[in-house]
């Protein structure tokens, strides 16, 4: 079997869920799940949240359902709401809540509510604070609340918002935000839902009612390098995603030598080269520069040469023991304990941990560890 394989850590996932939640003081948590849990398998990580996150979030229906198809059954918010009025009668009846960005959906789902008499639902109002990607401005976002809440089939709303710069300390723009949509909040008394991860970490201000933590979770640090509680927040997530493989084959060149497509790199010694089961073909990004690091049973190497398709190659030569067969870790914990951070990773291929993460195709096996829930039933293994 090809060795390349994404160990997910669903103890990891829990225990960065219970620090979300602590970091979110008297806000509650909902787990974010969307894009396929940032590539670590939803339903897997849904079991494994189930007992804790009183609320999940996807970024549609289709996700959500999902979910739902696999037992979960606390509120789903969709966080872009639903797409066409096609969907509402499944939102309605299907536990799920709506955010509402734009006018018709709001039309549409007062009017179909009209339809299904026993039912209520939770629409989150977004309002734009400043972002400009969605939601109402804040100057209108009192007549839409006014409609749902002289309308019976609207159980609860909640005031939504999002940041642009929360990762980032002292932001002008994240301060404009707090303040246009605290400012909403209090006049309109409604429960709020504004914090993603760096937000839930780093500012108290938008801990109201609800938090929406999503990259987090996975144990990736969302804050930017210089923000006070930067290393404090290393220290506390555990990477969830260990992507593993090994040394396939081993070739020995002299100096003057290129390695892979385009000969990008030309060894300046004598260089042992590590070829690795893990190309683009599989996630992996394609402009990892040179120098972009992995582990070689737990010590340093870097990439030399373009990424294959199915292939990468490591300079090994000051590793004298590694060989074919020796466990390659592109990201995450490697089992004798050293942590190699997909972050780190990501600036190495001018991305963000995000893309790296959501990236890894369905072509490589997840394999799940830990978590209280069975799993047992998911496309991946578990142990
Ligand atoms: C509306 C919304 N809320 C919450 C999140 C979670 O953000 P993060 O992964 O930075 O915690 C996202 C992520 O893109 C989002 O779009």
């Amino acid at each position: 079997m090809r060795p390349l394989t994404a160990h997910i850590d669903l103890d990891a996932l829990r225990h960065n869920y219970l620090q979300a939640r602590q970091y979110a003081f008297e806000a509650r948590a909902m787990a974010v799940l969307k894009a396929n849990a940032y590539g670590h398998g939803a339903t897997a990580c849904a079991r494994a949240l189930r007992d804790l996150a009183p609320a999940m979030a996807v970024a549609c229906l289709e996700e959500g359902r999902a979910l739902r198809a696999s037992g979960i059954e606390c509120p789903i918010v969709l966080l872009e709401g639903f797409f066409d009025a096609g969907e509402l009668d499944e939102v309605i009846t299907g536990g799920y809540w709506s955010v509402l960005h734009t006018h018709w959906q709001v039309d549409a789902l007062l009017e179909r509510l009209e339809c299904w008499p026993q039912h209520r639902i939770t629409a989150l109002v977004k309002c734009d604070s400043g972002m400009h990607r969605l939601g109402f401005a804040p100057e209108r976002v009192g007549e839409i609340c006014q409609r749902l809440r002289s309308h019976k089939g609207i159980e609860q709303i909640l005031l939504m918002t999002h940041f642009a710069t929360a990762d980032a300390p002292g932001s002008p723009l994240l301060t404009a935000q707090l303040e246009t949509i605290n400012t909403l909040r209090r006049r309109l008394d409604l429960p709020g839902c504004f914090a993603n991860s760096p937000a839930t970490l780093g500012v108290p201000a938008a801990r109201h009612d609800w938090v929406r933590p999503g990259v987090m979770l996975y144990g990736v640090n969302p804050l930017e390098s210089r923000h006070t509680l930067h290393d404090e927040v290393d220290q506390v997530l555990r990477p969830v995603m260990t992507l593993e493989s090994r040394i396939i084959a081993v070739r020995e060149l002299p100096t003057g030598e290129p390695i892979g497509y385009g000969a990008r790199h030309v060894t300046r010694r004598p260089t042992r080269v590590g070829v690795v089961a893990c190309g683009y073909g599989d996630g992996y990004d394609r402009h990892a520069r040179e120098g972009t690091p992995v582990l070689v049973e737990g010590q340093r190497a870097a990439i030399a040469g373009r990424v294959s398709m199915d292939m990468l190659t490591v300079d090994i030569t000051e590793l004298p023991e590694a060989d074919i067969g020796s466990r390659v870790t592109l990201w995450g914990r490697d089992t004798s304990g050293a942590i190699l951070s997909v972050s780190e990773v990501a600036s190495w291929c001018d991305t963000i941990a995000y893309t790296l993460l959501t990236g890894i195709l369905p072509r490589v096996p997840r394999c799940y560890h830990g978590g209280v829930s069975d799993h047992s039933s998911d496309t991946g293994t578990s142990s």
